[in-house]
Order: C-alpha cells, then sequence, then structure tokens
C-alpha cells in the first residue's frame, strides 16, 4: 500500500524532530510542502533566516542555488535538498560564460577594472566566487535597487547577470543606458552603463503585454502585480513590482473586492488570497500555467526519503563546496547582507 499525505506528513514531522531539523521552503513549492515548512521566504529571507537558524540541520526545499546560499553563508551547517532542482536561469552562467563574457568585454577595449559585476542571487556559487574576486557582490529581487545604487557609485561600467531582465529593469527606473551582451554591437556596449548577460526565466518570459492588456480590457481597475524577472515592457506597465514577499505583502494589503492579476509562479498565486463569495479575485497573468518544473520537482516523497537518507548516515544531496568557492562566493552574498 503506498504511503497517504497525511502519513508522509507524519513521518516527516517526526524525523524533523528526530534530527533537530530546519524545513525551509521557498514560496513557489508545492502546497503540501509549503504547509510542512518552519521557514518559507523569498531569496532573500531564506538565505540569511536559514544560515542564522540555531539548528544545525537544514533541509532545503528550493533549487540548488538557495540551498548553496546557505551553505556558503553557515559552512558548519549540514545543508540537505529533497531534490537538487536547478533553476533553469543559474544554468544559463557557468565561471567559464562568465570569463568568456568579461573576456568579450575586454575584447572591446573595457579594462577589466573598469568592469563592476553584479550577480542575481539565481546563480551558482562558482559564479558568485568570480564575482567577487572582481570586486562585485549578489543581490536579489528585494534589495535589487539597493545593490545598483551602490554598484553606480563605484564609477564604472555594471556587468549585471545572468537575468538580462532584471539587469534591464533596474536600468531602466534610472535612466541609464544598458544593453544585452550577444545582441548588442560594440558601439552600444561602448555606450552602456549597464551590461546584461543574456540570460532569464523561462517563467516569467510567459507574461506578455497582450497579458496585461487583455485583463485590464476585461477588469477595468484591476491591479497588474509582476515580478522583475519579467520583461522590461510588462514590468514598465505594471501597477507592482516586487520580490516574491514584496508581492504576497502588496497583494494581501489590498481589499479582496480589489481584483488583481500576478505574473510570478503559479503555486504561490494560487494561495495568495482567498476567494470573495465563492468567486476570485486573483488572476494569473498568463494562459499558460506558470509553474516553474524545477521548483516543482520536490514532492513528500522526497523530503521523507532525504530526511531517512540522513538519519541512516548515508545523506543525499547534500550541498558540498569546495573551500575556494566556498570563501569567495561568501564574500559576494556578505557584501550583499552589508548593504541590505
Ligand atoms: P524571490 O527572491 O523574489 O523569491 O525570487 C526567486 C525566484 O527564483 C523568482 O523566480
Ligand atoms: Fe529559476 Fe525562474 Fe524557477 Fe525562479 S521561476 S527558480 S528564476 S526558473
Amino acid at each position: 500500500m503506498s504511503a497517504t499525505p497525511e502519513t508522509l506528513t507524519l513521518e516527516i514531522k517526526d524525523l524533523l524532530h528526530k534530527l533537530d531539523a530546519l524545513l525551509v521552503a521557498h514560496f513557489y513549492q508545492r502546497d503540501e510542502i509549503v504547509a510542512l515548512a518552519h521557514l518559507c521566504g523569498d531569496s532573500l529571507e531564506l538565505s540569511r533566516k536559514a544560515s542564522q537558524s540555531p539548528k544545525n540541520l537544514i533541509v532545503f526545499c528550493g533549487v540548488a542555488f538557495m540551498g548553496q546560499s546557505v551553505k556558503v553563508l553557515a559552512p558548519q551547517k549540514r545543508v540537505i535538498m529533497p531534490k537538487m532542482a536547478c533553476c533553469s536561469m543559474a544554468r544559463m552562467i557557468d565561471s567559464e560564460y562568465f570569463d568568456k563574457s568579461i573576456a568579450t568585454l575586454q575584447g572591446y577595449g573595457i579594462a577589466k577594472e573598469e568592469i563592476f559585476p553584479i550577480t542575481y542571487i539565481n546563480s551558482n556559487a562558482d559564479v558568485k566566487a568570480k564575482v567577487a574576486k572582481m570586486g562585485g557582490l549578489v543581490c536579489t529581487s528585494a534589495n535589487a535597487k539597493k545593490i545598483f545604487d551602490y554598484a553606480k557609485s563605484q564609477g564604472k561600467k555594471i556587468f549585471f547577470l545572468p537575468d538580462k531582465c532584471l539587469g534591464q529593469n533596474l536600468a531602466i527606473a534610472d535612466n541609464k543606458k544598458s544593453c544585452v551582451l550577444g545582441s548588442a554591437s560594440k558601439e552600444e556596449i561602448l555606450a552602456s552603463d549597464v551590461i546584461c548577460y543574456d540570460g532569464f526565466c523561462s517563467v516569467h518570459q510567459l507574461f506578455s503585454i497582450n497579458d496585461v492588456e487583455f485583463y485590464r480590457q476585461k477588469y477595468p481597475g484591476i491591479k497588474v502585480v509582476v515580478h522583475p524577472e519579467c520583461d522590461p515592457s510588462v514590468v514598465g506597465v505594471a501597477d507592482f513590482v516586487g520580490s516574491t514577499s514584496q508581492i504576497i505583502a502588496y497583494v494581501q494589503s489590498l481589499p479582496l473586492e480589489q481584483k488583481v492579476v500576478v505574473g510570478t509562479e503559479f503555486n504561490l498565486v494560487n494561495r495568495l488570497r482567498p476567494k470573495l463569495n465563492g468567486v476570485s479575485t486573483t488572476f494569473v497573468l498568463s494562459a499558460t500555467k506558470p509553474e516553474c518544473p524545477t521548483m516543482n520537482e520536490t514532492a513528500l516523497q522526497d523530503v521523507l526519503d532525504c530526511l531517512r537518507a540522513y538519519e541512516d548516515n548515508m545523506p543525499i544531496n547534500e550541498v558540498l563546496l569546495d573551500s575556494d568557492t566556498q570563501h569567495w562566493a561568501k564574500i559576494a552574498l556578505d557584501r550583499m547582507l552589508e548593504l541590505s
């Protein structure tokens, strides 16, 4: 007989207690995982709070760069992930592509010393380490503006990676000239204040200006709320732009009669608000269900399997880093935390 969600939940709770572990989940995780988690949050909150927790064992339900960030910030902790699922955007750059990008910019006559790199937290630790070695740092969607302002004060060209949308959105909001490496000409690159790497989120790419127009026509007065990983054309017409935590706080501050359409991952939007008299006033900004495939990989059975393996002293999906990557990635994250 296969286990029911109830029996899985009970076993997981027992093992979490026995192993004195903290169960952490990003907001995009499935409902049953979020319901069980001791700590839920956006990337900034999770990296900060999980690394500062008194618990030594962290069970991280999310994507790989998130679990890695906790390990980087708190190397003494054991971090295990029920699924070592990779954010597709984070996979778009590695340390080799980073070096190649810097070499391309140097080929255009921009000296390494003139480049200030910022990596979005949605990148692997090796990339964060490379960024730190060049004097740069990390940002998340929650603190991007603050980090961007700090980067500007360095008086260099900003190389923003890997998300071209977040990079362009920051530049546009600040009236700075930006371009995307790979599609921009040498002249455009030399004239830009912000050069973005050509990465993107496949989920947030789903939302379009046509979707915004559709909802505004159908429900005049509706509020359009989006994540800054959306295309600049969508962000430019939204009523509110923010990280996952900021989206939740904003939407939940509105009266339930206020219709809202949200451009971010489905699981988060689906549990945002109750219905009003049996009718939903909260919509998803896409005809296609915007599910993050890797975030959705983690199931209750995976959490249980991971805990059992740890208990048996045969941990699976433990986050481990070499000491150089650990050291430098921590510098990049610490610089961010000092500013946020
Ligand atoms: P937040 O930091 O806003 O939670 O975003 C993480 C993410 O991966 C969004 O796609
Ligand atoms: Fe990565 Fe996009 Fe999934 Fe966020 S929603 S974890 S950026 S693939």
